[in-house]
């Protein structure tokens, strides 16, 4: 039996679902460790220092998670932190094949490891990190959907410098 719980993610960045499934996570169990994964299959927009600090920040009122990075393979940071239990998010169908080839993986990989889907509150159906990403480089407002430290970030990421007017030096 294990009280605390790991919920792994890429989280580049962090949304209001991610959030939300922390938060729910949070009440549930004794402990919830989120795992900001550092390797990823493409570049980041993040590098993990920053996804994690920016994680810690969001989520710094709930007492009971503890945010930190993890590489390799996810069943062997479960066994590090004496954990069997994976909490991911379930937003809607689409969401189904991935969720349950990664969590049979992850079985097979260990045998013991359960993994645990939460739903997401309506709202946040939609949401996910790509889409931020895509509105928030194109100019679009996502502060209803990312905490306001992930607002800030994406805004000093996609700054662009001022345009030069001729003649002022
Ligand atoms: O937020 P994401 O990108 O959907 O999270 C995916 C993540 C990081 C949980 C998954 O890719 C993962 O567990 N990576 C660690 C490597 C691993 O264990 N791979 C085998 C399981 S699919």
């Amino acid at each position: 039996m294990t009280s605390h719980v790991v919920y792994p993610g890429s989280f580049d960045p962090v949304t209001n679902g991610h959030i939300d499934l922390v938060e729910r996570s949070s009440r549930v169990f004794g402990q919830v460790i989120v795992g900001v994964a550092s390797g990823h299959g493409k570049e980041p927009l993040f590098p993990v220092e920053e996804r994690v600090a920016l994680m810690r920040q969001a989520t710094a009122s709930m007492r009971n998670v503890r945010v930190e990075s993890f590489d390799g393979l996810l069943v062997d940071y479960l066994r590090q932190k004496e954990s069997c239990v994976v909490i991911r998010g379930l937003r809607a169908i689409s969401d189904f094949e991935y969720e349950l080839q990664m969590a049979l993986t992850n079985r097979q990989l260990s045998g013991e490891i359960e993994t645990i889907f939460l739903m997401p509150s309506q709202e946040y159906v939609f949401l996910s990190s790509r889409i931020v990403k895509a509105v928030a480089g194109l100019g679009g407002d996502v502060s209803a959907w990312v905490p306001p430290v992930v607002f800030e970030a994406l805004r000093r990421k996609y700054s662009r410098a001022p345009k030069e007017v001729p003649g002022v030096s």
